[in-house]
């Protein structure tokens, strides 16, 4: 690459953001995808990018409850959490422009789904199996994995989950790669989504240095 278009394409990322930002008006970035996706880890580093606030919804709904997720599972229920999920999901988007992580779950939730339709750009953080089950495995704080066989668990929300996942505005496939990786995606796929994106493939004659 000449340096003059190396120094086009810094002058393009450094307008990107102003320009992301400018035709995000009120509406927010939220990534979907299943447990183990990298939503957290990837939302909390393009929100730093984006200098967004960056919003995790299962806190949220933590401190609402004043429990952790697994106590609201165990003393009320599946059903009961994602009522709260709905709630909290359709209060965060209230407050938007921000990057807000979902759980797993929030999505396939048909108020829920709507609402991150009307005031938010969907980002479905799409992982195969292995990547996934590698990642969970690491921790056993999931109330729909605990004492499961985590396989067929995931398996069967692949296979329930992944139809619905996939009406998202973007897909990024989420991979094992540094998360900078996989945000320099997300910020570009968004600037396209936006009509903000600016590709430069020449540089204009004139500056070409070689
Ligand atoms: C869930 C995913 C979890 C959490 C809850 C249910 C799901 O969030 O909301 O345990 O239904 O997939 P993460 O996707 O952040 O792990």
């Amino acid at each position: 690459m000449s340096l003059a278009l190396a120094e086009h394409k810094k002058e393009d990322r450094d307008q990107q953001v102003p320009a992301i930002i400018a035709a995000l008006g009120p509406k927010s970035i939220v990534l979907i995808g299943l447990m183990g996706a990298g939503k957290t880890a990837v939302g909390k580093r393009l929100a730093a990018k984006l200098d967004l606030p960056f919003v995790d919804a299962d806190k949220e709904i933590e401190e609402a409850a004043g429990q952790s997720i697994t106590e609201i599972f165990a003393e009320h229920g599946e059903a009961y959490f994602r009522q709260g999920e709905r709630k909290v999901i359709a209060r965060l988007l209230e407050a938007g422009p921000q990057v807000l992580a979902t759980g797993g779950g929030a999505y396939m939730i048909e108020e829920a789904s709507a609402t991150i339709r009307q005031r938010g750009i969907s980002i479905w953080l799409r992982a195969e199996l292995p990547v996934l089950l590698h990642r969970v495995r690491k921790r056993n704080h999931r109330p729909l994995l605990i004492g499961r066989d985590n396989e067929q668990v995931m398996r069967n929300l692949m296979a329930e989950r992944y139809p619905i996942y996939a009406e998202a505005d973007i897909t990024v496939e989420s991979r094992d790669v540094p998360h900078e990786v996989i945000v320099k995606e997300v910020i570009e796929a968004v600037a396209v989504r936006l009509g903000c994106h600016t590709t430069r493939t020449k540089a204009p004659r004139s500056d070409t240095v070689t």
